[in-house]
């Protein structure tokens, strides 16, 4: 396998050259609904250790298995009736499932870094589940990034920051949802949201009553401890600041609604003029790359609204504000 960066466009023989790839053990970053994700087979060790190498990951932290549907996701888990009707409801779709996993799954032990329970969702993304189901794999598949870095919503963050280290990188564009999926985990009576993401708690509570708060983090910027999520996440190289209502005048300025209500910077970027979050979620990881340039001495954050997908987005941006380990 050569390890020459290569970013494919999506047609049906780079479809199969991927899922070639996947097969003999090596890795291939794809995209998903949520962000890009580095991908290699979930049942096969020496590619998950793969996949903590070449993000550069401090410890093993579990990663998502991706499997095309609920069908696939028995396969390796137990899903009790709260799963199957989340699936049911968001699946293909940005909700993962903390379930546990059936000893006889056949999976990577590393995969769920030595717990007895699996990560697990079904992709909505043409792309993501072409290679799914070429590769016939259920495919670990984190971020497609450095650790600690921001995460990639289009195939040329991928080559940024991985490099050579993607190997092969199937280009599909941007991912329209821009935040990685709600982790939700039901291994145990009482479901807790892991991290939030475009599937809102108030929608999962709808549907299976009272979901509890973990790892998600609270006002002050501090993460909730839950395993693989780290403090500081999503960091760009420079300071950012939050719930900042006027820059200063070196200073990048990541700003939300209307354009008139903003005051200093040297650089802006607006997540949504229009005040939108689902905008602003699609928009932050691009924007806080594209502000994070040399020179920037910080990098200030307007308030966003904390509801709706709004959780999520402020979950990341304190997350990167939250002090360098
Ligand atoms: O949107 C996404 O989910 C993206 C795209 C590529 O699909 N993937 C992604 O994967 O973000 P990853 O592996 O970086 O996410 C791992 C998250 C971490 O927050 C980790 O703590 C949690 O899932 N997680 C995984 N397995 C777990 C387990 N067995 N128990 C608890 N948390 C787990
Ligand atoms: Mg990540």
């Amino acid at each position: 396998m050569d390890d020459t960066p290569n970013l494919l466009p999506v047609t049906p023989a780079n479809l199969a050259t991927a899922a070639a790839r996947l097969r003999a053990g090596g890795l291939v970053a794809f995209p998903t609904e949520t962000v890009y994700g580095l991908g290699g087979n979930a049942r096969d060790d020496r590619a998950v250790a793969a996949i903590f190498a070449a993000k550069g990951r401090p410890s093993f932290n579990p990663l998502i298995v991706h499997v095309p549907g609920l069908a696939e996701a028995e396969e390796i888990a137990v899903a009790d009736d709260r799963a199957r009707e989340l699936a049911a409801l968001y699946w293909p779709g940005p909700l993962t499932l903390v379930l546990p996993r059936r000893t006889d799954a056949g999976l990577s032990l590393l995969v769920s870094a030595g717990l007895d329970t699996v990560a697990i969702r079904a992709p909505n993304h043409a792309v993501a589940q072409a290679v799914l189901r070429e590769s016939g794999l259920p495919l670990a598949a984190p971020s497609a990034n450095r650790s600690g870095a921001v995460s990639p919503t289009a195939p040329q963050h991928v080559l940024e920051s991985l490099g050579a280290r993607a190997g092969l990188i199937l280009a599909g564009g941007r991912c329209p949802v821009g935040l990685e999926s709600t982790v939700l985990d039901l291994s145990a009576p009482e479901p807790v949201l892991l991290r939030p993401g475009a599937v809102l708690r108030e929608e999962i509570e709808r549907l299976i009553g009272p979901v509890s708060l973990a790892g998600v983090a609270d006002a002050a910027g501090t993460p909730q401890p839950s395993p693989g999520l780290l403090p500081s996440h999503y960091a760009p190289a420079a300071p950012v600041r939050l719930g900042v209502k006027e820059a200063a005048a070196d200073e990048a300025f990541l700003t939300f609604g209307p354009d008139r209500f903003v005051r200093g910077g040297a650089t802006r970027l607006n997540l949504s003029p229009q005040g939108d979050l689902v905008e602003a979620a699609a928009n932050l990881f691009a924007h806080l790359r594209a502000l994070d340039r040399p020179g920037v001495r910080g990098i200030a954050v307007m308030p966003v609204p904390d509801e709706g997908l709004g959780v999520a987005i402020n979950d990341r941006l304190r997350r990167a504000a939250a002090p360098r380990p």
